[in-house]
């Protein structure tokens, strides 16, 4: 993506393994970056880091996905609205105690599917108002098919992914010029994943996704898998019957 000093990025949950390396790559084309998240202390932590590898321009602003309605209060507290929003926020969580506590299974799909959807619906609104911007949404490949051992965070994601497949379709066809991207990373070796055992051919490494997020909003792409091998594991993925999807058990 060519530099360009004028452009502003959103970053939703940016205290992030992904969000942190996608705002360095923002940075160093020279894009102002704001950050937005729970905690001021990390995120100004953080943008004090890119700022001084980058000398580009960081703000950081406080949001709680979970806190529905300060949105609108959020979305208007801009001066300017952005021209890219993306939200990385996400909650694997335990999908053991999920099975049986209520309140963890709703906290993982509220942070993975209510919560972003709708300030990104909320963005995308103000965008189409203004004749243009783009939308990133990190969904997952977990979103692609149910699987036992995750499947409350798993269909969250899916939800996710479902809610930017609508919007971008109503989008175009009101030929808005907005752009919204799906983001279907397989693994990723972030803080989400430290304590798992990932194939390294399948799990791309944090700056993989900055990079892919720059390379698809250049190309405007619909949605983009990272690491392309996903692309055809998610084809097959698919396109397993059911009945034998379920001897996996994965
Ligand atoms: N790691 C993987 O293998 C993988 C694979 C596919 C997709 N993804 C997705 O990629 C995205 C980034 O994940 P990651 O691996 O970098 O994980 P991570 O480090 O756990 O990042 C999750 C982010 O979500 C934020 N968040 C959680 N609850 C929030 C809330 N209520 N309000 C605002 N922010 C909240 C966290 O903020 P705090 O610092 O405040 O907790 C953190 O910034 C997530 O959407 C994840 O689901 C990850």
């Amino acid at each position: 993506m060519a530099p360009n000093p004028a452009k502003a990025v959103l970053i939703l949950g940016a205290t992030s393994d992904v969000s942190r390396a996608t705002a360095l790559a923002f940075a160093r084309r020279r894009w102002t970056v704001r950050l937005a998240g729970r905690s001021l202390p990390e995120l100004q932590r953080e943008a004090a880091d890119i700022s001084a590898r980058t000398g580009s321009q960081v703000t950081i602003h406080q949001f709680d996905v979970l806190d529905m309605g300060s949105f609108v209060a959020f979305v208007d507290a801009f001066p300017d609205l952005p021209d890219v929003v993306m939200s990385a926020v996400g909650l694997l969580g335990k999908q053991p105690r999920a099975q049986i506590d209520l309140d963890h299974a709703r906290e993982i799909m509220r942070t993975n599917y209510e919560g972003p959807s709708l300030i990104l619906g909320l963005f995308a609104e103000r965008f189409a108002a203004r004749g243009g911007g783009s939308i990133v949404g990190i969904s997952s490949v977990a979103g692609i098919r149910g699987r036992g051992s995750n499947y409350v965070y798993g269909s969250a994601k899916a939800g996710l992914a479902a809610f930017l497949s609508g919007l971008r379709n109503r989008l175009a066809i009101n030929g808005s010029n907005v752009h919204v991207m799906t983001v279907t990373p397989g693994f990723i070796r972030t803080r989400m994943t430290s304590d798992m055992r990932l194939p390294p051919v399948l799990t791309a490494v944090p700056a993989e996704l900055g990079e892919a997020i720059l390379k698809g909003l250049d190309r405007r792409k619909d949605v983009i898998y990272v690491r392309s091998i996903w692309c055809f594991l998610t084809l097959i993925i698919r396109l397993i019957p059911e009945w034998f999807f379920k001897q996996l058990k994965l």
